[in-house]
């Protein structure tokens, strides 16, 4: 009942205010072709990645997840034109979808979409000089964000935004006795962010068309 309701809202939401790209909505349409799961971030909350990074003048920056790039389109569209957005997909079949959705939404100059894990990925990155990013989105195995916010961190400056999403999982994140891997892994991100005197950090649960879920986002001090 209550996610429908949510739906709903969303829909609203999404229908009033957000004004999304067609390009967008070509890209969803262009992953459930492809039989991409629909794992997006939904359109308000890819509106408030897009906000974050205006806010903060981002010009370059690092994604950590791309599936088919439907955030990927969200966050390159908030850069100025100048500005250059990495990100990392481990699935080379997903990179290839993402890659024609960034191009038809007109974003191929400032996004590259770089393929393997983001593990082995990250090191390349940090050789080449490519940081600092200004702001860092993570979306991917949640097992490794942990790693992910250390790889955030190291590749940062004072002021950079990092932000990592389905950090609640239906609630499941406050149960410290969850056997769940993804839940085990947002967990040990959170005691490494409460540890981390250099991060200043909070969540927000969220409801909608994703269902319960939320984010976490961290300052860089
Ligand atoms: N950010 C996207 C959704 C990402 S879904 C959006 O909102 O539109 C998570 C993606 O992370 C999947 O495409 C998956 O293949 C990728 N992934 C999983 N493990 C990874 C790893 N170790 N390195 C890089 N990408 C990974
Ligand atoms: C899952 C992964 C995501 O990145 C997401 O936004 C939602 C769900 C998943 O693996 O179930
Ligand atoms: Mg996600």
């Amino acid at each position: 009942m209550s996610r429908n309701l949510w739906q709903a809202v969303d829909d609203y939401v999404a229908g009033t205010i957000v004004a999304a790209d067609p390009a967008l909505e070509a890209a969803l349409a262009a992953n459930a072709a492809a039989g991409l799961p629909s794992i997006d971030v939904s359109a308000p909350q890819g509106k408030l990645i897009h906000l974050i990074a205006r806010m903060t003048g981002a010009k370059r920056a690092l994604e950590i997840g791309t599936l088919g790039g439907y955030s990927t389109i969200w966050l390159a569209s908030a850069l100025p034109h100048d500005g250059r957005l990495i990100t990392l997909e481990r699935n080379v079949r997903h990179a290839e979808v993402a890659r024609k959705n960034v191009a038809r939404a007109g974003l191929a100059a400032k996004v590259e979409v770089r393929t393997g894990a983001a593990l082995d990925v990250l090191p390349l990155i940090e050789a080449e000089g490519l940081g600092p990013f200004d702001f860092v989105f993570i979306d991917a195995d949640k097992e490794n964000n942990a790693a992910y916010v250390e790889w955030g961190l190291r590749l940062s400056r004072p002021g950079t935004a990092i932000m990592v999403d389905n950090v609640v999982r239906d609630g499941e994140v406050g149960d410290k006795r969850s056997a769940d891997p993804d839940v085990i892994g947002v967990r040990r991100m959170f005691d490494m962010i409460a540890r981390e005197p250099r991060l200043s950090a909070t969540a927000i649960q969220t409801v909608g068309s994703k269902g319960w879920d939320g984010f976490a986002l961290a300052l860089v001090l």
